[in-house]
């Protein structure tokens, strides 16, 4: 098996060698994208033109929240099955919606860690087994990269940029510096937000994803209602901290119990209001220690990405702190915040421009930290 593994991939790495992996006639590259690292299914075809521009040509999501919803959170096993079950009627309608064949691919993206072992499996067996009947390259995706690099598909911003990401499992000031190169400059030292998001909605019985259900309810609700603590705020520290504001959601609840839905949507206003505090403290912190190492002469774009950053009132709250630093803000729409197929393949087609491609034996990796070099936070455990 083993051999056999290892002559297929030499087979495919000397088809690579002699198939041109960009349209020269044209300047564009093809990419198809796979996403299956957590509960959603997903396949996309970007273009991307040789001047870095790109377009997203098909982008299908296929969400499982309806078969975690009765357990209350993600299911590792249920959640690869059911990425097995429907993968590849997906590839078939994103082929299909981009009106295009597998031999106009330039090159095929799975996401490749960080996440659930099951579901990378079979995203990035899927994507190597079409390498590997078509001869074109595979590219193994880190899905925090993906995240990181989308606003060069939607915006065209290049980096280096200041970037927040944060989504269901990370939450990370990053200093990106080129595709490929990126800089840790504070990660959460618990709980991510969108974690804290999703714990405080089943807390307060709202329903799955945590994130949209709290902001929602926060909408009717009053901010100014629970004294609910601001973590990390003024610290020298650059780090986040989001499990002690939870756990204080919960003792603020207990006091109250039973909830009324007035009482439920002031929580979720007040844990709202506090993360946006905490979150902006951390972000000016960023701003002031980055700004003189960004170029002079064009504009210093700040970017936010990751599910959370589809959060209206977060972005509001940003683009504030932005224009008071002089930062050009940037962020990718709100269907292309939350995991999709578009951000992978991108990913693919900037690393494929580069050169930067992967073997069919290329691992998955469910940690996979963008720098691996980054000082461990103290007390952020696994996550850091
Ligand atoms: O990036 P993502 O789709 O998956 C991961 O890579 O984790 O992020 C998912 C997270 C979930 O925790 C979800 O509740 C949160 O993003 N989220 C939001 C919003 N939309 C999604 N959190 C706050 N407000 C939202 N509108
Ligand atoms: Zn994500």
């Amino acid at each position: 098996m083993l051999q056999r593994n290892a002559n297929s991939n030499l087979a495919h790495q000397e088809l690579n060698e002699m198939m041109p992996h960009v349209d020269s006639a044209q300047g564009l590259s093809l990419v198809l994208g796979i996403e299956t690292s957590c509960d959603e299914t997903a396949a996309a075809v970007v273009e991307r033109r040789a001047n870095g521009q790109g377009r997203v040509l098909s982008n299908v999501v296929l969400s499982q929240f309806d078969k975690h919803a009765i357990y209350g959170g993600v299911v590792p096993e249920i959640a690869a099955r059911a990425h097995t079950d429907c993968l590849d009627r997906l590839v078939h309608a994103a082929l299909a919606e981009a009106k295009i064949g597998l031999s106009d691919l330039s090159g095929i993206a799975a996401a490749s860690g960080p996440g659930l072992i099951g579901g990378l499996i079979v995203g990035a067996t899927t994507a190597k087994a079409l390498a590997l009947a078509t001869g074109k390259p595979f590219l193994a995706i880190n899905h925090l990269e993906a995240h990181a690099l989308t606003v060069g598909l939607t915006d065209g911003v290049r980096p280096p940029y200041l970037m927040l990401l944060v989504s269901g499992g990370h939450t990370q000031l990053l200093l990106v510096e080129d595709v490929g190169r990126y800089r840790r400059l504070a990660t959460t030292i618990d709980d991510a937000l969108g974690e804290a998001y999703d714990k405080t909605a089943k807390l307060l019985g709202l329903s799955m994803p945590g994130g949209p259900a709290v902001e929602k309810a926060a909408l009717s609700g009053n901010p100014h209602r629970f004294d609910l603590p601001r973590p990390m705020a003024g610290r020298d520290d650059p780090h986040f901290s989001f499990a002690g504001l939870k756990t204080a959601v919960r003792h603020a609840a207990m006091k109250i119990a039973p909830l009324s839905q007035a009482d439920v949507v002031d929580l979720c206003a007040s844990f709202q209001a506090a993360v946006c505090e905490s979150v902006v403290d951390r972000v000016q912190r960023a701003m002031r220690a980055v700004l003189p190492s960004l170029p002079e002469g064009r504009p210093k774009p700040f970017v936010v990405a990751g599910g959370v950053a589809a959060n209206k009132v977060l972005r509001t709250a940003l683009v504030g702190i932005s224009e008071e630093f002089g930062f050009a803000f940037h962020a990718p729409p709100l269907g292309l915040c939350t995991d999709n197929g578009a951000m992978i393949a991108w990913a693919g087609a900037e690393r494929l421009a580069l050169g930067f491609i992967d073997g069919l034996q290329a691992p998955v990796r469910p940690r996979w930290p963008l720098d691996p070099d980054a000082v461990k936070a103290a007390g952020a455990g696994i996550k850091a």
